[in-house]
């Protein structure tokens, strides 16, 4: 199959004109909600005589458009669904291939952006100050700001943004400093402050990301000798418990990565943990990851989503995805290095234990997908305007990662691949690439750096079944170490037969689970669910016994939830689906909405199945609470759009 080259989610000419540059002058107003200012994009032509730009927009109110500093007239076409409305800026000058030309917007949001969202300060830890933050992946940057809205195309930004709050950026912060007093000192929530930012390593603009609240930073400690610093922002009332959290596991993991692939580019790595409503775990943003608060366990189990992240610095931020077709690149590759680093700080188990729970969420997406096999794929042929978030699962993540692994068993081994991913990352960060690229790196490396026997060895891999196959299964069935599973199993067996056992015969202990780690529990609980669904007397006394329908670990009360919701018609899940429904919109006592989608996607989903009008009462009382991403997947989830996902 031929290479996928245009980027079917942006209307930009990208191929005519690319940016290098984009600074940014913007005033945050938590009153009216909006951002207002410029973008200034500094652009070169790709080709002789060209007569117009087109930028992606997304419900942007523009205000002046200029081209070199003169005033143009442009135009702004009928809004697309999905893509947002194309500007197109003529250029009246003609020109030469290799001309800069410099593009100043005058502009404000408004309130259909899909990037932001305002939180209340009821929505927020502190209750005091409201709250802005972004998510640009994967389409959204264009609703911040007009931009060629393809990660083929990497900026450099620059930043000055003012406002009565703290302002990060996915940017090393120029002024005021990070270790300096909050809000440079002045009223927090009072007086305006002006934050500057630099990016100076170019980035996709899926990367561009502002957080604005009340928020507090403290470095990490970091190893000897090292060019980059780390640290942690949060509100003040979460700052102990997130740095806690992430404290020990950041900068060792940052600086095995250097370690295993090559220097850390960004100068700085900082994570923010965001409010409730973040509707991810993580979001790699350029030197600022952002994380949902549910991380913050206090038992450091779930810092896996922090490995990934800053995996993506080298695999997503430094070697892109060309477009949406070839998403698996960024995270297939970020999944297997995420796993070799946990394999190697932890031990070669816990990699195989990475893959078991992640076979698990393929599987489930891979058979949500059976009416629609195209998403089932590794590479994906979108069509022109087809939303890449409606074919968002964890596909790209896991038959991406067991790709990998299964190329690096082929090839000899972890020892004699990791020389070859040193050498994929060397070649093309900075760049975007598509699968095609990749692939004809990878046998140009092995040709040169193993000869035939290694040519034969990739000979024998399926890439067409890998990329383009369809159905439930992967290519090859995969084996994984699984020590750290078996236990999980055996537990697991033991409630399936304890099915037909008289109530007053049962002989589980609440001391079953004093040997697992909460990853265990997930897996417990999945296997639980390849079984039959449990007779309700059963499910509720493994709710209570174990804690689980209590846990605040969200992780394991999701799939305790699967398991308890798994039979739609049973007395234990109509009992249930209540509990679960108001355990995501925050009304079961805690006010805090379970934002993060990866668990309140399924649950409400699940709820549905056992009562459809429960799911959407509880729905439609708490969605302004929810993400504007998460309000549009969840209400075509429900049925309550016509856009299917
Ligand atoms: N980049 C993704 C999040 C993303 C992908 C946002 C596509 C929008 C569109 C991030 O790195 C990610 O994969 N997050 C995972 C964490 C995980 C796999 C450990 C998540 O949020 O669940
Ligand atoms: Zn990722």
């Amino acid at each position: 199959m031929a290479d996928i080259l245009v980027d079917t989610a942006s209307q930009a000419n990208y191929n005519d004109i690319i940016t290098e540059h984009v600074a940014f002058d913007w005033s945050v107003d938590f009153n009216t909600k909006l951002v207002s200012g410029s973008a200034t994009l500094d652009m070169i032509t790709k080709k002789d005589d060209l007569r117009e730009v087109i930028l992606d927009t997304w419900d942007l109110n523009l205000k002046k458009v200029s081209v070199n500093g003169t005033e143009v007239s442009y135009h702004l076409k009928p809004k697309h669904a999905v893509m947002g409305s194309a500007l197109h800026i003529p250029l009246a000058k003609v020109s030469k291939t290799g001309s800069a030309i410099t593009i100043s917007i005058e502009y404000e949001t408004t309130e259909g952006c899909t990037a932001l969202q305002w939180l209340e300060k009821g929505q927020t830890q502190g209750k005091t100050f409201p709250y802005l933050f972004s998510q640009c992946q994967p389409i959204y940057a264009r609703a911040l700001a007009p931009l060629q809205d393809t990660p083929s195309n990497k900026i450099k930004y620059s930043a000055k943004v003012s406002s009565t709050l703290p302002v990060l950026m996915s940017a090393r912060i120029v002024s005021p400093p990070s270790d300096g007093p909050p809000h440079d000192g002045k009223v927090i929530g009072k007086d305006v402050v002006t934050y500057t930012f630099t990016q100076p390593v170019p980035i996709p603009c899926y990367l561009l990301a502002i957080a604005v609240g009340n928020v507090r930073y403290r470095p990490f400690s970091k190893p000897e000798g090292k060019q980059w610093t780390s640290g942690i922002w949060a509100e003040p009332e979460l700052i102990e418990a997130s740095y806690w959290e992430f404290s020990e596991d950041t900068t060792r993991f940052l600086a095995l990565e250097e370690k295993i692939v090559t220097d850390y580019k960004f100068g700085v790595y900082d994570l923010l943990v965001l409010p409730p409503s973040f509707p991810y775990g993580g979001m790699e943003n350029a030197c600022l990851t952002f994380l949902t608060p549910t991380l913050l366990t206090g038992d450091r189990t779930l810092v896996d989503v922090v490995v990934h992240e800053l995996t993506h610095s080298w695999f997503g931020n430094g070697v892109t995805h060309a477009n949406p077709s070839h998403f698996w690149l960024n995270e297939g590759w970020t999944t297997y290095i995420e796993r070799v680093l946990q394999g190697s700080l932890h031990s070669p188990a816990e990699r195989g234990f990475s893959y078991v729970i992640g076979a698990k969420a393929m599987y489930d997406s891979l058979k949500s997908y059976e009416s629609n096999p195209k998403y089932q794929r590794l590479v994906i042929e979108f069509e022109e305007g087809e939303d890449p978030d409606e074919a968002y699962s964890s596909i790209p993540y896991e038959k991406g990662a067991n790709f990998i692994l299964h190329l690096e068993r082929t090839l000899g081994g972890l020892e004699v691949f990791l020389p070859y991913v040193k050498d994929y990352v060397e070649t093309f960060i900075g760049k975007s690439i598509t699968t095609a690229q990749w692939k004809e790196h990878l046998f140009g490396y092995w040709e040169k750096n193993g000869g035939p026997e290694k040519i034969k060895a990739l000979n024998s891999v399926d890439f067409e079944a890998w990329f383009y196959g369809e159905g439930v299964e992967l290519p090859v069935k995969m084996e994984y170490d699984i020590t750290l599973a078996e236990t999980a199993y055996n537990l697991a067996a033991r409630w399936d037969a304890a099915r037909n056992t008289d109530a007053t015969k049962l002989d589980f202990k609440k001391s079953d689970l004093d040997e697992f780690n909460s990853n265990q529990k997930v897996v417990f609980l999945e296997r639980l669910q390849s079984y039959p669904a449990l007779p309700s007397a059963l499910v509720l006394h493994l709710g209570d016994l174990y804690q689980l329908a209590t846990s605040p670990n969200a992780e394991i009360r999701l799939r305790f939830y699967e398991v308890a919701l798994a039979d739609a018609k049973s007395s234990a899940a109509i009992t249930l689906a209540v509990d679960a429904a108001k355990w995501v919109t925050g009304d079961d006592g805690t006010g805090v909405i379970k934002g993060r989608m990866k668990f309140c996607r399924p649950v409400l989903k699940a709820v549905a199945k056992v009562d459809k009008d429960l799911a959407i009462s509880n729905w439609e009382k708490a969605k302004t609470k929810f993400h504007p991403i998460a309000r549009k997947l969840i209400d075509s989830d429900l049925g309550l759009t016509s856009t299917k996902a």
